[in-house]
Parts: structure tokens; C-alpha cells; sequence
């Protein structure tokens, strides 16, 4: 494969393969998408977390600001069951951060949840348990990405069902799975996912494993690489822990097509993260990050804080993705409030160390430069 043009940066209309990863939770301002999109990569729209009006809004103002391709990444995830004792015993356990952020106690079990959700719906099967279903707001996330006519769109946390890939083929969209491991690779291929995100164990945020236990996908770049390049026909992206053009170039030596980069981004002025976050990334040291259940119930990569140290004794016993991300939202909402990063989710990868606070384009164009550099024959 030749730098910079190669199958990806073709499929994807873009001149480098350096896509901006999608990060939900308002990283991804439209600002920070068409900024990378301007600068000739991709960049993505997080809209996880997204009510569908709110990502009709986004997408249009991203094409207010770029006529380049970008992508909508969005959370597939299965109806989920939960234990009616794990919630309280939770909600028990977060008690002192409400007080002492002046929230209210969350009552009854029920609207314990609904309430501090918009996208579950919640039914109480018997007294011992809980269902959850997360698919209705999914399925109207993707209706609106159909109606914009998005051309990409990647997807984490699992696979769209047949009937959806065969749709997005019909319109021509290109598609991104995430795997983190070698099977969910093979899977995203032979249902008919265009590009592979290969996310190494360094990545900052939620970990996208879908098959197995959390810790079956904790791999290193360095070996997931070459292993799925073997395996797959379709292009992989590396990601985790990349940082400028050293790492590019590296993943490109390992076989991968293209990269993604989350945390990089995150310290842009372009970049949605509370200022207090982007702060504590720049001065942050190489020993700052951890793998953590406790803000939503699902592994994922962030800078330890109080909120993380005090809470991971208890950590088996939380309950589970999207319920402890429910019962934990009013709380880091708050935190976000009062300025109090040690009870914020700070997502970052192994590689934050290295965080600049510069314009996207200007990192950009250092990153590009330096990659070109490592990659001359
Ligand atoms: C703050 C943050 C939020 C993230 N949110 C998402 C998301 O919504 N969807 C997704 O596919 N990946 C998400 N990720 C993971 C990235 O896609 C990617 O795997 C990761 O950023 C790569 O590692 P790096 O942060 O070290 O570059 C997120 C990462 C971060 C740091």
C-alpha cells in the first residue's frame, strides 16, 4: 500500500487516511468534524447518545461548515436484563455524590432508571428483575441517517442486523464495524461491513467487544494488526493510543489502512470536551489511565479520578451497561456543572501523555508531515 492513497482514503473519498474517532458525549462538535473533514480526513459525528432531531441538527450544521465526506457513528446494543437489587444497591452507593451535588434521591426502583434515561425503556418483569430495551431510539437514529442521506457510517458495541446492512449497500453507504478482537472481525466482514476500526486495548473510551467478556478483546494494536490483515479482505483502521505521525506510520507498517484517533482530538479547541477535562489531558502523565466499569457498566479507557478510585472495590457488582451510564448521568451532568473533574468520565487512551492543544489543522498537518517523514523508502 502506498502512502497516502490507498483502498481506504478511495472508499472513503478522503486524501489521508487518518479518520477523527466518533466520540459521544459532545466531544464532536460539528466544529471538529468539518475541521478534520477540511484537513482532508474523515471526520465523525459520536450520535450514540443522540436523540434523532439532535443528529438531524448536527448534520446539518457539519455541512454547513464542509462539503467533504464525514461519517455518524452510532451504539448497536441488544435488550439487556438486570437485576432490580444490583440498581438499588447502586443508587445506595452513589447517594453521597447526589448529596453532595444537591441531587435528588432517585425514587421509586422504576423511574430510578426511566428517569435518568432517554433512550431506555424500562418495565419492571417481577419484583426480582428488570428488563431494558435499547432498540427504539436506535432505529430512529438510523431512519434519520437514512433520510440525510449520510454516506458513512460506523457503528460499536455490535452489528447491525442483515436486513440493515443490505439497506445501506442499496443506498450506497460505506459502512465501519469495530472489532477487538479477531472473531468480531471475521463477523463484520461476512455480514458485509466495507471497513474494519481494529480497536487495540490502548483505545480511550468504551470498549466495543461484542463477542465474549470484555477482557477476551483486550489486544494490542501491535498484535491485532497483523493478525486481521491476514485474515480479512476488506480495510482495517487501527486504533488506540495512536498520537501523531509515529504512530500512522506504524500502523500502516503493521497492515492497516488507515487510523482513528480519539484522544489526540481532544485537547483541539475544536473539541467539545469541558475545559477542565482538556486540562487534565495536558497534564496528565503516562501512568494516568485505567480500564473502568463504574460511570456506565461497560469497560472503557479514562484518567483516574476520585469518583473511578472510590467506586472500582465495587465494581463487579454495579449493574450493567446502559443501566449504571443511566444512574450516573445527573451525576457527571452535574460534576460537568460545578466544575469537578474527580467526578467526571475523562476517556482517554494510554498514549494522552502526548496531548497538544492545537487547532485541528495545524495538528494535522504536523501529524501528516511526520507520518510522510517515518514512511519515506
Ligand atoms: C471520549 C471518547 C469517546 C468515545 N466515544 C466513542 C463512540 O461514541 N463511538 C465509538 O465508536 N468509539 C468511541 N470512542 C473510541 C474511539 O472510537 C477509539 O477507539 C479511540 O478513541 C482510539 O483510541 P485513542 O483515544 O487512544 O485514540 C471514544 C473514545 C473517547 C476517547
Amino acid at each position: 500500500m502506498s502512502w497516502p492513497n490507498n483502498r481506504l482514503t478511495q472508499l472513503l473519498g478522503i486524501d489521508y487516511p487518518l479518520i477523527q474517532a466518533p466520540m459521544a458525549g459532545g466531544m464532536t462538535t460539528p466544529e471538529l468534524v468539518a475541521a478534520v473533514s477540511n484537513a482532508g480526513g474523515l471526520g465523525s459525528l459520536g450520535a450514540g447518545y443522540m436523540k434523532p432531531e439532535a443528529i438531524r441538527q448536527a448534520i446539518a450544521a457539519i455541512r454547513q461548515r464542509t462539503d467533504r465526506p464525514f461519517a455518524v457513528n452510532l451504539f448497536v446494543s441488544e435488550p439487556m436484563k438486570e437485576e432490580a437489587q444490583r440498581v438499588i444497591s447502586a443508587n445506595r452507593l452513589l447517594a453521597p455524590y447526589r448529596e453532595a451535588l444537591n441531587l435528588p434521591e432517585p425514587e421509586p426502583l422504576l423511574s430510578a432508571v426511566a428517569d435518568y434515561t432517554e433512550e431506555l425503556t424500562v418495565s419492571l418483569e417481577d419484583s426480582s428483575e428488570m428488563w431494558v430495551s435499547t432498540g427504539a431510539n436506535y432505529n430512529e437514529q438510523v431512519a434519520v441517517l437514512l433520510e440525510e442521506a449520510v454516506d458513512i457510517i460506523s457503528f460499536t458495541f455490535g452489528v447491525p442486523c442483515d436486513t440493515e446492512v443490505e439497506t445501506f449497500k442499496k443506498r450506497g453507504i460505506t459502512t465501519m464495524g469495530t472489532a477487538t478482537h479477531v472473531l468480531e472481525g471475521i463477523l463484520l466482514e461476512e455480514i458485509g461491513i466495507d471497513i474494519v476500526v481494529v480497536q487495540g486495548m490502548e483505545a480511550g473510551g468504551h470498549r466495543g467487544t461484542f463477542i465474549g467478556s470484555a477482557e477476551q478483546g483486550l489486544w494490542s494494536l501491535m498484535t491485532l494488526i497483523p493478525v486481521l490483515a491476514d485474515q480479512l479482505q476488506i480495510p482495517i483502521v487501527a486504533a488506540g493510543g495512536i498520537m501523531d505521525g509515529r504512530g500512522i506510520a506504524a500502523a500502516h507498517h503493521l497492515g492497516a489502512a488507515g487510523v482513528q484517533m480519539g484522544t489526540a482530538f481532544l485537547t483541539t479547541p475544536e473539541s467539545g470536551a469541558h475545559p477542565l477535562y482538556k486540562q487534565a489531558l495536558l497534564d496528565t502523565t503516562e501512568m494516568s489511565t485505567v480500564l473502568t466499569k463504574v460511570f456506565s457498566g461497560k469497560l472503557a479507557r479514562g484518567l483516574q479520578n476520585r469518583f473511578v478510585a472510590e467506586l472500582s472495590a465495587a465494581e463487579e457488582q454495579l449493574p450493567g451497561y446502559p443501566i449504571q451510564n443511566a444512574l450516573t448521568r445527573d451525576i457527571r451532568r452535574a460534576a460537568a456543572e460545578h466544575d469537578m473533574p474527580e467526578l467526571m468520565s475523562l476517556w482517554a487512551g494510554t498514549g494522552c501523555a502526548l496531548c497538544q492543544a492545537k487547532p485541528v489543522a495545524e495538528l494535522m498537518r504536523q501529524w501528516l508531515d511526520q507520518a510522510a517523514q517515518c514512511l519515506k523508502p
